[in-house]
């Protein structure tokens, strides 16, 4: 069975940013019920685990035609949230001197970046992510719809932004605006900077 990777701070680190009891159910009542439906799905199909969880999207073609748009769907619920949890820390990293480069190469500033990656966050229409990605050579900010993932199409994810309701609703409601601009006071370099290229 796939696991869930720990959460790697306290519920309450992240306050008052991130409430505690936001992180809380959404680690262990989304992100959880991504894990436990793809668990099922990959039981049903009698899936032996012999790949690591991030390439599991390259053999779709293994299981039957009925379940693999679901495992696509549950799978990138899984990866995706890895990437968000991993993108917030209350000790925040700050990112290495070659991640700066490549920010600054690509955005023009650190402050370019954030505004580039508010605008898309603010066009995204329903539920998704917008990812900071590197494609290739490319550094690239890039939405996603529902739990599509990066990691479907050979990008290395960096940091995401969860733009699920379910990831500010209950302390924002409707102030979206507020979640994105608060969501890059915790923003950690941590995971970034050892998965950057
Ligand atoms: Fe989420």
């Amino acid at each position: 069975m796939y696991t869930l990777l720990p959460l790697p701070y306290s519920y309450d680190d992240l306050e008052p940013y991130i409430d505690t009891h936001t992180i809380g159910l959404h680690y262990h009542k989304h992100q959880q019920n991504y894990l436990n439906k793809l668990n099922e799905l990959l039981q049903k199909n009698n899936y032996s685990y012999r790949y690591p969880i991030e390439e599991l999207g390259n053999h779709l073609e293994e299981f039957n035609k009925e379940d693999q748009e679901n495992i696509l769907f549950q799978w990138g619920g899984v990866l995706n949230h890895n990437v968000y949890f991993r993108s917030m820390a209350k000790d925040k990293t700050p990112m290495s001197d070659a991640l700066k480069e490549a920010i600054d190469k690509t955005f023009g500033s650190f402050d370019q970046m954030k505004a580039e990656w508010k605008k898309q966050a603010l066009a995204l229409k329903g539920s998704g992510y917008v990812f900071l990605v590197q494609d290739k050579d490319d550094l690239k900010l890039i939405s996603f719809q529902n739990q599509d993932t990066p990691y479907r199409y050979g990008m290395n994810p960096l940091l995401a932004l969860d733009l699920w309701e379910h990831a500010y609703y209950l302390n924002y409601e409707n102030k979206k605006d507020l979640y994105i601009d608060n969501f890059f006071e915790v923003l950690d370099f941590y995971f970034a900077n050892q998965n950057f290229k």
